[in-house]
């Protein structure tokens, strides 16, 4: 038996008219049916082509009757079964293909070999022979597989509020990963209670942004790797209530060092082995297996290492830090090292009352250090801090893993940061690149790309000769979209380098940092974050720059300067491997009105929920997408529109429901996305684009969802004018909105409750599409379980059971591409 149970396609439906012929031949002498042929009934004959092995220079033997079947039809990325019959004494057969694009046959040396149907713009026919060796020769048949354009080959998922992962007809799901699975040798099973320790050695939670590295036989990466590879996930943030016996305590306003230092670790970056036999696992004892948390040790790389900025009592010269927080996003670099990315690390500083004063007595560093904070967000308060853990006091007096989380300036202090944390704030809200094939390479923080929100942060075609781009989003309300263009360009054989880390040196540590700006006509601009340039000089009266390290580590406060284009909080990007676009999600704004509503982001309406209360502002986000000058990553001009608006398919179709969604495809709060590999049909020539949601407006009527797209190209829809209206006030834009996208939109699963859905990777093959599901559950705790998943996924508990946020894997029963 082959892999794949079913094929697609039956290429051996006709009857062939001389098969009583054949029975008769077949039954009447002796002879032998080759490659477990035993099973051949009636329906294999077709297409039949009947030779005797006496024309070779004959021995006198009797002719070998052999048919490869009837011609046939199959769709790009969907299997395929050839299945040929030989009658009469062969000793071999064999499926070779004659012509057409290459494909791998599987079991070629048997009477039933199977492909999966390659990339292909329009109907491609593929030949392939059928050969029966005997004594006297061989004889051979023909059969043409005749090969169509990707298209999405499941039923929509109906939107569900069931507290279960559900994917369309002949889809498996496998939990792959659970919050405390262990990676260690030794570590005890998660008893999920809230008692397990020990997190460094245990997956962490939710689970985020994630990449498969294909790994070979040796250990090395593996671009062919479909059935071993490494995964690695971010570990964002943390459900705090599950992950305590009793919820989290505070004991006389300090908090217990054992639960703090267990929820820091819940923090940062799983490296995982996994492995495909009959089904996907991660194995717990590999050596390759790391956790990378808050206290892991970083250096900085680029323009703003060694800067004053990043001085703190444990890196007096600004080199070095500890831990990453907040990794949200991720992005998969071509010389196989993984990007994470720190988002909302600002809520877990403490800054008290008292702060800015002191750092203002410092003198202008300190009061430009009071611009910065205020402008990302960090305002005093004697409470501050999302867990407390800066109130530890901890066994190891000389530990200051807790106090570091306190910026508050200390009177006693030197000035320049290097007795105390106050900038230990600015050693995050970085890109940081992890090697995964070395569990002991130190990360580094790559400061050329900007501080800010990072949701992520991926790279866009590579093209030899030619400088490649990262494009990054920051994820808050208003706040921009940015590419980094290389100073270096492109040189395929650095893919193979087996020095990644310094890879990442030489093309993440120089370039240029842009913002974008978009045009109300469906131009845009692409303007350089440069010291010296522009705005960005001393003469600046909002924020005196006063060198590429400041610019840098104020992005936000040099695209105001530049007046970049304030955004409905940009999320992940994704490249169109075969186009080049540029896609990112633009997840909701509440505080977007009618009076502040633009071109790129048009709309600001009161989206009702079916229970109570209501949402404002762009509810339900939208997917913009641009297409840069001369199709290069080098451009400093580009062309949108807006993929997609996202709106309950009840929605005003007018102004709302833009992109006319129906009930196969209506979703809110677009995040995770990602374009399929194209190293299979999913990222070939039409790639699917899958689209993630984390919702909280449309909730009333769905849990959070994953969609797949195959999406047309920018411009390919019309201007449109939307009118906004909020109670009474209203105001009309027009927009660019992308060719409605029909049944190329259509949701592929939905989550169990409470979650948000995120991450997806797949293998080379994409046969197998890895995706996180974060926070089930998220709204309870101990004593109200609002969620059982993964537990319940086999089939409903009756104990209610603590949800953990986990990595699935997700295959198609057939063995094709999934989505395809
Ligand atoms: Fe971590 Fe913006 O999502
Ligand atoms: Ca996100
Ligand atoms: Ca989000």
């Amino acid at each position: 038996m082959t892999s794949y149970t079913d094929g697609d396609i039956d290429t051996n439906r006709t009857a062939n008219p001389h098969l009583n012929d054949l029975i008769e031949v077949r039954y009447s002498r002796r002879q032998t049916l080759m490659g477990g042929l035993t099973a051949a009934t009636a329906a294999v004959f077709g297409g039949m082509l009947l030779a005797g092995c006496d024309d070779d220079g004959g021995n006198g033997s009797d002719p070998v009757t052999v048919t490869a079947g009837s011609s046939a039809n199959a769709a790009a990325g969907r299997p395929v079964t050839l299945t040929g019959s030989a009658i009469g004494q062969v000793d071999g057969v064999a499926w070779t293909q004659v012509s057409g694009p290459t494909v791998t046959l599987n079991n070629a040396n048997t009477a039933t070999a199977t492909f999966i149907a390659p990339g292909v713009a329009s109907g491609t026919a593929l030949v392939f022979r059928f050969t029966a060796t005997a004594a006297g020769g061989t004889t051979t048949a023909d059969t043409t597989v005749t090969i169509g354009a990707a298209s999405l080959g499941f039923t929509a998922v109906p939107k569900s509020l069931a507290d279960v992962v559900a994917v369309p007809a002949g889809y498996a799901v496998t939990v792959l990963y659970r919050l405390g699975d262990p990676i260690g040798n030794g570590v005890a099973a998660y008893a999920n209670n809230g008692t397990d320790g020990n997190f460094a050695q245990r997956a962490g939670d939710h689970h985020d942004g994630m990449s498969y590295f294909g790994m070979s036989a040796a250990g090395a990466p593996d671009v062919n790797g479909n059935t071993r590879g490494l995964l690695v996930l971010n570990h964002e943030n943390i459900s705090q209530p599950y992950l305590h016996a009793n919820g989290p305590t505070t004991v006389a306003g300090a908090r217990p060092e054992a639960e703090a230092l267990k929820e820091m670790e819940c923090h940062g970056v799983s490296v995982i082995e996994v492995n495909r036999a009959a089904d996907w696992s991660y194995a717990p004892t590999s050596s390759f297996n790391r956790r990378i948390t808050p206290l892991t040790p970083m250096t900085f790389s680029g323009p703003v290492r060694g800067n004053d900025s990043l001085k703190t009592r444990y890196s007096p010269d600004g080199t070095a830090g500890r831990g990453t927080i907040n990794n949200c996003a991720n992005g998969t670099m071509p010389w196989h090292t993984y990007l994470t990315n720190e988002e909302n690390w600002v809520g877990y500083f403490r800054r008290e009352t008292g702060d800015a004063l002191r750092r203002a007595a410092t003198g202008a560093v300190g009061v430009k250090a009071n611009t910065s904070l205020t402008r990302y967000g960090k305002s005093e308060s004697n409470t501050g801090g999302n867990y407390g853990w800066a109130t530890v006091t901890p066994a190891d007096p000389a530990s200051t893993a807790y106090a570091r989380w306190n910026i508050t300036a200390q009177a006693s202090a030197p000035t320049d940061g290097t007795g105390d944390f106050r900038n230990e704030i600015f050693q995050y809200g970085w890109v940081v690149e992890i090697d995964p094939f070395d569990p002991a390479s130190t990360p580094r923080k790559r400061t050329a790309l900007g501080r800010m929100n990072h949701e992520g942060c991926e790279i866009g075609r590579t093209i030899a000769g030619v400088k490649p781009a990262f494009y990054m989003g920051d994820d808050a309300q208003n706040e921009y979209i940015y590419k980094f263009v290389s100073a270096t360009p492109w040189s395929a054989a650095d893919a193979s380098n087996t020095n990644r880390l310094a890879m990442g040196d030489k093309y993440l540590d120089a370039g240029t940092l842009y913002v974008a700006k978009f045009n109300a006509d469906g131009s845009g601009q692409w303007l350089p974050l440069v010291f010296g340039q522009g705005p960005l000089t001393a003469a600046n009266a909002a924020y005196p720059f006063s060198s590429q390290a400041d610019v840098l580590i104020n992005a936000r406060l040099a695209g105001d300067a530049l007046g970049a284009t304030r955004m409905d909080r940009p999320e992940w990007t994704a490249v169109n491997p075969a186009t080049g676009e540029m896609y990112c999600t633009l997840t909701n704004n509440s505080s977007r009105t009618v009076a502040t509503v633009d071109a790129p982001n048009p709309r600001a309406y009161v989206d009702p929920k079916t229970t109570t209360g209501s949402t404002t502002g762009n509810a339900n986000g939208h997917v913009i997408r641009l297409r840069e000058a001369g199709d290069t990553s080098e451009a400093l001009t580009f062309a949108w529109d807006i993929y997609a608006f996202g709106a309950g398919s009840d929605l005003d179709a007018t102004n709302i429901n833009l992109s006319g969604l129906d009930a196969t495809n209506d979703f809110s709060s677009p995040d995770g996305m990602w374009f399929g590999l194209p190293s299979n049909a999913s990222g070939l020539i039409t790639p699917v684009m899958w689209l993630q949601t984390d919702d909280g407006a449309y909730t009333d009527v769905t849990n959070c969802m994953m969609l797949a797209a195959i999406p047309g190209t920018v411009n390919d829809g019309a201007t449109r004018s939307v009118t906004n209206t909020i109670a009474g006030a209203s105001s009309t834009v027009s927009t660019r909105v992308g060719k409605a996208p029909g049944a190329s939109l259509r949701r592929f699963l939905v989550g169990p409750k409470e979650c948000e859905i995120t991450g997806v990777h797949s293998t080379p093959d994409g046969r197998s599409l890895f995706i996180n599901i974060q926070h089930p559950g998220e709204n309870g705790g101990p004593t109200n379980i609002t969620s059982s998943w993964p537990a319940n996924q086999a089939g409903a508990v009756t104990v209610p059971s603590r949800p953990r946020s986990a990595t699935i894997v997700i295959t198609k029963t057939d063995g094709g591409v999934v989505g395809l």
